[in-house]
């Protein structure tokens, strides 16, 4: 079974309580129990972490990088200035798609920024949970062909 990355920067952990006119009332554990099971009907092997820590996501992503690891990433804060997260992404060898909650293009206009989505195979927003579960859907799609189908390209 494919194994996909979820990684979650800062304030993430928060969901529920933070800001939840912007962000729902869906907290974070039922996040990562949403893409467990969404990835379980794709066959992906869905594994979710969130860090406050920019360090130990540059971490994840070249452990994802070295493993070929297909990543769903919602930077959160990090997109808008971190650098350091572009040039991780750029390191990737497997699909990584980028994903917002809230749509940031719809708010304040320092958020108008992804440093990271020029790097990213493609960026999900807007779509509160949903988003996560297009990214998914889009990685089980960007999969390589196997089994009986292959000729056709759908696995
Ligand atoms: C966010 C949008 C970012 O602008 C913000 O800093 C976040 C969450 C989202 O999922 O909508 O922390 O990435």
């Amino acid at each position: 079974m494919t194994t996909v990355l979820v990684l979650n920067g800062p304030n993430l952990g928060r969901l529920g309580s933070r800001e939840p006119e912007i962000y729902g009332n869906t907290d974070f554990a039922t996040l990562v129990e949403f893409c467990v099971r969404v990835g379980r009907e794709l066959g992906l092997d869905v594994e979710v972490r969130q860090t406050d820590d920019e360090s130990e996501l540059v971490g994840w992503l070249h452990e994802a990088a070295d493993a070929s690891t297909p990543v769903v990433l919602n930077p959160a804060a990090f997109t808008h200035y971190s650098y350091a997260l572009r040039d991780a992404i750029g390191l990737r060898t497997a699909p990584l798609v980028e994903v917002h909650l809230s749509n940031p293009a719809a708010r304040e206009e320092f958020r108008h920024l992804s440093v990271v989505a020029g790097v990213a195979t493609g960026t999900v927003t807007g779509f509160g949970l949903v988003s996560y579960e297009l990214a998914l859907r889009a990685i089980a799609a960007a999969r390589p062909a196997t089994g009986s189908d292959s000729a056709t390209g759908r696995a």
